[in-house]
């Protein structure tokens, strides 16, 4: 039993599409979430870039005291090293390989669609996993650079204006592939689905990452006996590098039922 909080991270409010999933379905654990608004996004930079600001993001939690890092970010979870994450003071996962698990699970035909940020695409980590899973599988990648612009700006419930217009263009190779599953491989996305379900159908699968990486950490902190111990009882704390007026607004439409919790902001430059 570890009381300590979990540490999840993003760029910025996608990573709350695991908070949601984490109080759903671990009630009883401190959640401690880094949301980088200042610096968002990361998806359009380079490699080092990105590593130089889950390296700080890290840092920040660790200073924090948490038990288990999740880094709920399909870019940061593409880019960071399993050789530097294995040398971490405690747990750490991503999202990619929880996914590519949901996706494997999930589909029927092998025809398995990816859509991402351009670096997380650019890695060519879930196309990797997903072949070394399936390696008969049909995997069509595709970054989709404005959908977490479009997210970030409150645009995802316009179903049929922007995000719809956007959606149908990205994803018309989708559509020609016939994929029977779609992992929406950036956490932002999720928040995308109904605009996304509404292209696709009602028959392809849609995979959450940050979902599938809450419900995966439940069962590592099981496994390694890192869990509270407690069934209710607890809490979230959120801490941006921008501004964080405005937040607890847009925190809501991601996190639902399981929104509240006091927000600070930090200077993550100096981590
Ligand atoms: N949430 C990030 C991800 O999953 C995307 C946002 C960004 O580009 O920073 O990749």
């Amino acid at each position: 039993m570890d009381k300590r909080p979990i540490g999840v991270f993003d760029s910025g409010l996608g990573g709350l599409t695991a908070v949601r999933e984490l109080r759903r379905i671990l009630p009883g654990e401190d959640i401690i979430y880094f949301g980088d608004t200042g610096r968002i996004p990361y998806g359009t930079r380079s490699r080092e870039t990105i590593l130089r600001y889950a390296r700080q993001d890290i840092a920040f939690l660790l200073s924090k005291g948490v038990k288990y890092l999740m880094a709920a970010c399909g870019t940061v979870s593409s880019t960071y090293p399993a050789e530097e994450a294995a040398a971490l003071p405690v747990p750490y996962t991503g999202v990619v390989s929880a996914a590519v698990e949901g996706a494997v699970q999930a589909t029927r035909t092998g025809k398995v669609g990816v859509i991402g940020t351009s670096a997380t695409i650019r890695s060519g980590s879930y196309v990797r996993l997903l072949e070394e899973k399936l390696p008969d599988a049909r995997i069509t990648a595709l970054a989709c650079p404005l959908f977490v612009p479009l997210v970030e700006n409150g645009f995802a419930d316009d179903h049929g204006g922007v995000a719809g217009i956007v959606a149908r263009q990205y994803l018309e190779p989708i559509l020609q592939a016939d994929v029977d599953t779609l992992i929406l491989g950036c956490t932002h996305y999720p928040l995308l689905a109904p605009v996304i379900r509404k292209i696709t159908g009602p028959d392809v699968t849609l995979i959450d990452p940050g979902a599938q990486a809450a419900r995966a950490a439940r069962k590592a902190l099981l496994a390694l006996g890192l869990d509270s111990g407690r069934e209710t009882g607890g809490s979230a704390r959120y801490y941006v590098s921008d501004d964080p007026e405005g937040f607890s607004d847009s925190a809501a439409f991601f996190l639902g039922d399981y929104a509240g919790g006091p927000v600070e902001q930090i200077r993550i430059e100096t981590y």
